[in-house]
C-alpha cells in the first residue's frame, strides 16, 4: 500500500494506473477508520483494479462552532486498518496542500441543502462539495463510495457529479451498524456510557417509524410526532431534527409516497448523532 501527500505525485500515480488500464475505486474519508469505511472499500474492491482512499479532515466543512480541532485522528491506526482491508493506495495530504491560499473559484450547493442536517450547518455541505471536486480531479475514479449513514451527503454528491459531468458513477452503500443497531461513527467516542446504552433507540425509533407506515399510517406529521416521543422518552439526548422527505431530491411530503427518507438528529452532551432509514411505498 502506498501512502502520498502531494497532489503531483497522486496524479502522476493515477495516470499511470489509467495507462496500464486499471479502474479505480475511490474512498473518500476524514480518518478514524472503522467498519462503515471500511465496508465502503469491500464494495469498492469487488469491481474495481485499484482503491484509493483519502483520508482529510476537511476545515471547509465545519463551522466555527463544531468539532474540527477536536475530530478524532489516528493515522497509525487507520494506515493499519486500509492495508488490511486492501487498499492500494491512501491519498493524505494536509491543509496547506490542499488550501496553500484561500479559494478563488467557490462551490456552493444550492439545493437538497436547506433541510435536515443542511439547516443546522450552514455551509457544511458547500465545503464537502469543494473538497470533492478537488478530491474527484486528483483522484480521477470511475466510481466513488459513499456511505447511507450520511443519505444528504449522497443526495449532494449525486448533484454534484450530475452538474458538473464527473465522469464517475456513484455508489451508495447500507449503514453499517454495531450489534445493537447504533449507526458505526468516528463520533460514537464521544458518548458516555450511559449515553452509548441509550443511543441504540435512534435506530428502534426509526424501525417504529417503518412499521408504522407499512401497517398504513398516512400522517406523516404523527410518524415524526411518535420518532420525537420515543428518543425523548428512551434517552437523554435532545432532539435536533425529526424529518420525511423525498428521497433522493428531499423535497417535503403530504402523504407517504415513493421513495422516501425518515432522518433524525439527535444531541448528546458531547456528539451530534444522525441516523436515517430510506423506505418505498
Ligand atoms: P467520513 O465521516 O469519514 O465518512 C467517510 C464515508 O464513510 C462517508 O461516505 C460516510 O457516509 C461513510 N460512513 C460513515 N459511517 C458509516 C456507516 N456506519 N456505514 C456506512 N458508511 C459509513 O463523510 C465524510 O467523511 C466527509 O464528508 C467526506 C465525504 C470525506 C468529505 O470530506
Amino acid at each position: 500500500m502506498e501512502i502520498i501527500r502531494s497532489i503531483k505525485q497522486m496524479q502522476q500515480l493515477m495516470k499511470q494506473f489509467r495507462s496500464e488500464g486499471n479502474t479505480i475505486g475511490y474512498v473518500p474519508t476524514m480518518g478514524f477508520l472503522h467498519e462503515g469505511h471500511l465496508t465502503l472499500v469491500n464494495e469498492a474492491r469487488k469491481n474495481n483494479d485499484k482503491v484509493v482512499m483519502s483520508i482529510f479532515v476537511n476545515p471547509l466543512q465545519f463551522g466555527p462552532n463544531e468539532d474540527f480541532d477536536l475530530y478524532p485522528r489516528d493515522f497509525a491506526r487507520d494506515e493499519q486498518l486500509a492495508n488490511k482491508a486492501g487498499v492500494d493506495v491512501i491519498f493524505y495530504p494536509d491543509v496547506k496542500e490542499m488550501y496553500p491560499k484561500e479559494l478563488s473559484v467557490t462551490v456552493k450547493v444550492k439545493d437538497r441543502v436547506n433541510v435536515l442536517c443542511g439547516k443546522s450547518r450552514k455551509g457544511h455541505f458547500d465545503g464537502v462539495a469543494t473538497v470533492l471536486m478537488k478530491l474527484f480531479n486528483i483522484v480521477t475514479p470511475d466510481r466513488a463510495y459513499f456511505g447511507m449513514k450520511d443519505a444528504q451527503q449522497v443526495a449532494v454528491v449525486d448533484g454534484l457529479i450530475h452538474d458538473y459531468n464527473f465522469p464517475i458513477e456513484l455508489v451508495p452503500v447500507p449503514t453499517v451498524r454495531e450489534a445493537d443497531g447504533l449507526a458505526k461513527s468516528s463520533r460514537n467516542v464521544y458518548l458516555s456510557n450511559k449515553e452509548r446504552n441509550e443511543a441504540p433507540e435512534l435506530y428502534k425509533s426509526l424501525q417504529k417509524a417503518v412499521q408504522k407506515l407499512n401497517a398504513n399510517e398516512r400522517d406523516l406529521g404523527k410518524i415524526k410526532n411518535g420518532i420525537q416521543a420515543h428518543i425523548e422518552e428512551k434517552t437523554s439526548g435532545i432532539v435536533d431534527y425529526v424529518e420525511i422527505y423525498s428521497y433522493p431530491q428531499l423535497l417535503p411530503l403530504m402523504e407517504p409516497k415513493g421513495k422516501m427518507i425518515i432522518a433524525i438528529a439527535v444531541k448528546f452532551s458531547k456528539a451530534r448523532l444522525i441516523d436515517n432509514i430510506t423506505i418505498e411505498i
